[in-house]
């Protein structure tokens, strides 16, 4: 990581460790936290189980929680401080894993806090932090083929080097895998003073693709095979931020790819309620 790329993840740290631990866990809009996305009700119900510590510092932007991974094994890039992780711990159960990746020490700090009280709640001990980068899941032992379900809520936007991103989740998916994540993205290509604003790089808005970016990565990935879930309006909700945007319009989705496409032992659901990672033996769709 040298000159752009390194002052980027520089500025991305010092961004979230300020929400973490000197803001309350608050940012400065509503990008990541308020997205209008209907979250399923068993995940509702979850997430009432959680900690507040660990709700009130979460930054999601939809809510890329497949329902049917009973058995697998999970891996959250950009984890933060662990609400999703806790959420699909559950979901996996005894025989899952979920391993939560995230290169803040401060939010991770803050996720292995809760990790004995969390399995003493659900009854079993199945969750991993591990720190690291996005780009380079090797340099944390994540191997080939090894995850069935890779997630990310909120994260991929903020990363300088997309195309590293989903080489590496289309490198540690097995095949049949499923990609499922939620993220912010634009209506058009970031102009430079918007993508150059610390600000708005933290707010999750600098650094995310336009649909035709987003597709060109995918191909080139080997994840050409995707559907967009949902894709509602992202809300600002900050007149000095709203000004600083422009006319760039954003939205928060959330998309499902499958590693393999048709030929894998997935299918691409059409619907939310049909969604599931469907790789993990019983769980599969046909
Ligand atoms: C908007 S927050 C979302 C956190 C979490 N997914 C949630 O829903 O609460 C973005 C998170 O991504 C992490 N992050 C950003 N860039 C990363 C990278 N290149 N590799 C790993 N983590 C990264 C940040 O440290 C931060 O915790």
């Amino acid at each position: 990581m040298e000159g752009r790329n390194s002052e980027i993840y520089e500025a991305v740290r010092k961004y979230y460790s300020a929400a973490t631990k000197e803001k309350g866990g608050r940012l400065s809009s509503s990008v990541c936290c308020c997205s209008a996305e209907a979250v399923p009700k068993a995940v509702k119900v979850i997430i009432s189980e959680l900690p507040g510590e660990i709700v009130t510092k979460y930054y999601g932007c939809g809510s890329p929680i497949p329902d049917k991974v009973e058995g697998c094994t999970v891996l959250d890039l950009g984890c933060g401080t662990g609400r999703d992780v806790y959420v699909i711990s559950k979901l996996v159960g005894a025989l899952g894993t979920v391993i939560g990746l995230d290169m803040n020490e401060d939010q991770l700090e803050v996720a292995e806090r809760y990790k004995a009280e969390m399995s003493s709640k659900w009854g079993f001990s199945n969750v991993v932090f591990k720190k690291g980068y996005m780009e380079d899941l090797a340099a944390v032992g994540i191997e080939d083929g090894s995850i069935d379900v890779v997630i990310s809520n909120c994260v991929i936007n903020l990363s300088p080097d997309k195309q590293s991103v989903f080489s590496e989740i289309h490198r540690v998916l097995k095949d049949g895998g499923v990609l499922f994540f939620s993220d912010v993205f634009a209506d058009r290509k970031i102009p430079e003073e918007i993508r150059a604003n610390p600000l708005l790089l933290g707010e999750c808005l600098g650094g995310a693709m336009c649909p035709e970016e987003f597709d060109e990565v995918m191909k080139s990935s080997g994840l050409s095979n995707y559907e967009i879930i949902s894709s509602v309006e992202t809300p600002i909700g900050n007149k000095e931020i709203e000004a600083l945007i422009g006319g760039v319009k954003y939205s928060s989705k959330t998309i499902r790819a499958v590693k393999g496409g048709e030929s894998g032992c997935c299918r691409i659901a059409t619907s939310y309620a049909e969604q599931s990672s469907c790789c993990c033996g019983a769980t599969r769709l046909s």
